[in-house]
């Protein structure tokens, strides 16, 4: 028999062996991963450019004898027929045996008892910071709500008063979207929907997320919380104003506080000030937070420019007002001995875990 012929009659045999190897070798114990390689490896061996059958083919126009050549020919195409043919139907049972082991293995109880993920759930510190905002300002008449985290560039800039290319926009770096609208940069966003209202008397407290296009630090995330508060009225001074901060304060420090006006720029208030309490990390005597001046900068804030009155639509020889903008990080970090606001977004339980 000539040599090619031997080899054809192995080459069933060895096919199937080993194909039916690794079917069954398709246990649950063994990674779908390694029987998925083990059937590939079958396939390669026998069907690729260096396989046996692939050699006879090639070499047949060697065989001399030409009744030889075209019977191991023929013996060859036949036997590649009948491969492919096994091939195939074992592939489609093949990938039945994976499902059937991935049901097996993947499957969910809905019935079993939950893991318990945490023995203490509470509320995240910024959450609760929130809430302990929320409760002050409502005992003093304020309404609460809710910034929009994106909007359009007119709410964000220009109805407060920052022209496009003024200078001051670069105080916000902005994340723009490619509709033209951007991440809200401060809860001043939302000042030209509230002033618009029809209502004479307008008190309300903002509270939301806000994005920077900057890089992150002990003090600075890309991502943070405002507080920004907005009084309408025939007439409202500064004076109301300090009132209302220093009672929101000493209520949140939970201490009489001591406190300083400094003048101020923002566009959307005139005058605009910053205020700045007594620190209460070394209570007023100087530390490294205070940058030993023993005061703290707390907040922008100011009389509403007459201009973005008037662009809610209301006259500003008739109303005045104030608003105010404070990051809640920051009271959240004061108020609990925290030196770096990015613990906040960490996702770190042990971070966490020490504020319930
Ligand atoms: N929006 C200002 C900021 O993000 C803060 C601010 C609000 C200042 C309202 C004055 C009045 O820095």
């Amino acid at each position: 028999m000539h040599k090619a012929e031997e080899i054809l009659n192995d080459l069933e045999i060895e096919f199937s062996t080993e194909l039916d190897k690794a079917i069954t070798n398709l246990k649950d114990t063994l990674s779908l991963d390694q029987s998925k390689l083990e059937f590939n490896n079958v396939k390669v061996k026998y069907f690729s450019k260096n396989s046996a059958l692939f050699a006879i083919l090639k070499d047949l126009k060697n065989i001399p004898d030409i009744n030889e050549r075209k019977k191991i020919g023929e013996k060859a195409n036949k036997l590649r027929v009948k491969l492919t043919e096994k091939l195939s139907s074992s592939e489609k049972a093949f990938t039945l045996k994976i499902l059937e082991s991935q049901l097996k293995t993947e499957k969910i109880d809905p019935t079993r008892p939950g893991i318990k993920v945490s023995t203490n759930p509470h509320q995240h510190l910024i959450s609760s910071t929130i809430g302990r905002i929320e409760d002050i300002f409502t005992s003093m008449g304020f309404k609460v709500r809710n910034s929009f985290e994106v909007d359009n560039e007119y709410n964000n800039f220009d109805a407060l008063n920052i022209a496009a290319n003024h200078p001051a926009r670069d105080n916000w770096d902005t994340l723009w979207l490619s509709d033209g609208n951007l991440m809200v940069t401060h809860t001043s966003s939302m000042q030209n929907r509230i002033l618009a209202q029809d209502n004479s008397l307008i008190k309300e407290i903002i509270i939301g997320k806000c994005f920077r296009n900057e890089a992150t630090d002990a003090r600075h995330e890309h991502t943070f919380h405002q507080l920004e508060g907005v009084y309408l009225a025939k007439k409202a001074t500064m004076g109301d104003m300090l009132g209302v901060l220093l009672e929101f304060f000493e209520k949140y420090f939970e201490r009489k506080l001591k406190y300083k006006f400094t003048p101020d720029f923002f566009p959307f208030v005139e005058p605009g000030a910053m205020l700045s309490i007594e620190c209460v990390i070394c209570d007023g005597k100087g530390c490294k937070v205070c940058k030993f001046s023993g005061y703290l900068e707390v907040l922008g804030c100011g009389m509403i420019h007459p201009k973005v009155i008037a662009n809610a639509g209301k006259n500003p020889k008739e109303y005045s007002g104030f608003a105010w903008g404070i990051g809640i990080e920051r009271l959240a970090l004061l108020n609990n001995d925290i030196n770096d606001i990015r613990y906040f977004y960490s996702n770190n339980l042990r971070f966490i875990n020490q504020f319930n």
